[in-house]
């Protein structure tokens, strides 16, 4: 037998307000066609000034447990992934734990922005298997909204609101289901190729989203590749035996030229970009959750997480479901 931190639970949500690329294109000087060719974005959720980050985790928490059938207070451990907190502190793991009526456990934010969430996985699953607590609550939740500087076409574009959230169980398991591997990376020498020019510690403002958005790119594509055929290596499997992949959602070309890399069909990867953009660290969580409700997503499936962001910031994830 083997503790493993096993998927019990999924669970999104998103703003109630979705806006359209010609409902932007109303504010900004842009098209819809641009934005379709370039990203494959449609539509984007925002968030209402009643809807924050902490709100939407909560109602994907909530969503998460009810799947997983447990109660607030078996959760032991609640991680936020986000760049966009509430607040600059408290955590807004805290103000998820207050929201859904989670009792004493721990709860702390993780920022590693797009690659927030794989990197609350994998912290979750290590604290999980050396028995820091039985079920965590995984959250990736963002407004990336307030931090856009809406005169920028060249990033206001591509951003939307949202929440996507896991609960984890260590369990005993004779089999392979759990996570199987995660692996992280960071390079901060290229930090001012995506960046918010502010924060409490410089400016004493939130700032904006700054994005060199080609050499972005650029990276991206080399980096997924990279960290993928790496997890894929160390549980010994090939993209043969992958069901699905859910990977950032940033760009469609990205992800297109990603799989074309490694030789993925594109049938087994879960697209969510043209309806909610780029949720940051809420996009995994988001599309795994839409994939298991839809029913294409299984027990007894492999797939592969991955996602990639300012730091850079960089990681991927194999899990058995
Ligand atoms: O979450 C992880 C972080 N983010 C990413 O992974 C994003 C990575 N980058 C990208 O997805 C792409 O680089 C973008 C979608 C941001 C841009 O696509 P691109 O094909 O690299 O376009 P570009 O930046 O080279 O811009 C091409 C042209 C420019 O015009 P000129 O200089 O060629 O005349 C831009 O000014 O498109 C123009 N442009 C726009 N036109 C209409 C830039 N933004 C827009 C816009 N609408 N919104």
């Amino acid at each position: 037998m083997t503790l493993r931190a096993i998927l019990a639970g999924t669970g999104s949500a998103l703003p109630r307000t979705r806006v359209s690329n010609a409902e932007l294109a109303e504010r900004v000087d842009t098209s819809d066609e641009w934005i379709v060719e370039r990203t494959g974005i449609r539509f984007r959720h925002i968030a209402e000034p009643d809807e924050t980050t902490a709100t939407l985790g909560a109602d994907a928490a909530k969503q998460a447990l009810a799947a997983a059938g447990l109660e607030p207070a078996d959760i032991g451990l609640i991680i936020v992934a986000t760049a966009t907190p509430d607040n600059t502190f408290p955590a807004s793991a805290t103000k998820v734990q207050a929201l859904i009526g989670a009792p004493d456990c721990i709860a702390f934010d993780v920022a590693a922005v797009c690659s927030g969430f794989l990197y609350a996985l994998s912290v979750a699953d290590s604290m999980l298997r050396t028995g820091a607590a039985k079920h965590a609550l995984v959250i990736g939740s963002e407004t990336f909204s307030r931090i856009l500087d809406w005169e920028d076409r060249t990033t206001c574009v591509l951003f939307g609101d949202g929440a996507g959230a896991v609960v984890l169980s260590a369990e005993d398991v004779a089999d392979d289901r759990g996570i199987l591997a995660t692996r992280l990376h960071a390079e901060g020498q290229y930090s001012g190729m995506l960046y918010v020019d502010g924060g409490p510690s410089t400016t004493g403002t939130v700032g904006h989203v700054r994005m060199q958005g080609r050499e972005v790119f650029r990276h991206a594509v080399t980096n997924l590749a990279s960290v993928l055929g790496e997890v894929m290596a160390d549980v010994g499997l090939s993209a043969a035996d992958i069901d699905w992949v859910v990977p950032h959602q940033a760009n469609k070309r990205i992800i297109d030229a990603t799989a074309k890399k490694l030789g993925l069909p594109p049938e087994r990867i879960v697209l969510t970009v043209d309806r909610h953009a780029n949720t940051s660290a809420a996009s995994v969580p988001l599309a795994l959750d839409l994939a298991v409700r839809d029913g294409r997503i299984k027990r007894g499936d492999l797939i592969v997480l991955e996602a990639m962001g300012g730091g850079f910031t960089w990681g991927a994830a194999v899990l058995r479901v």
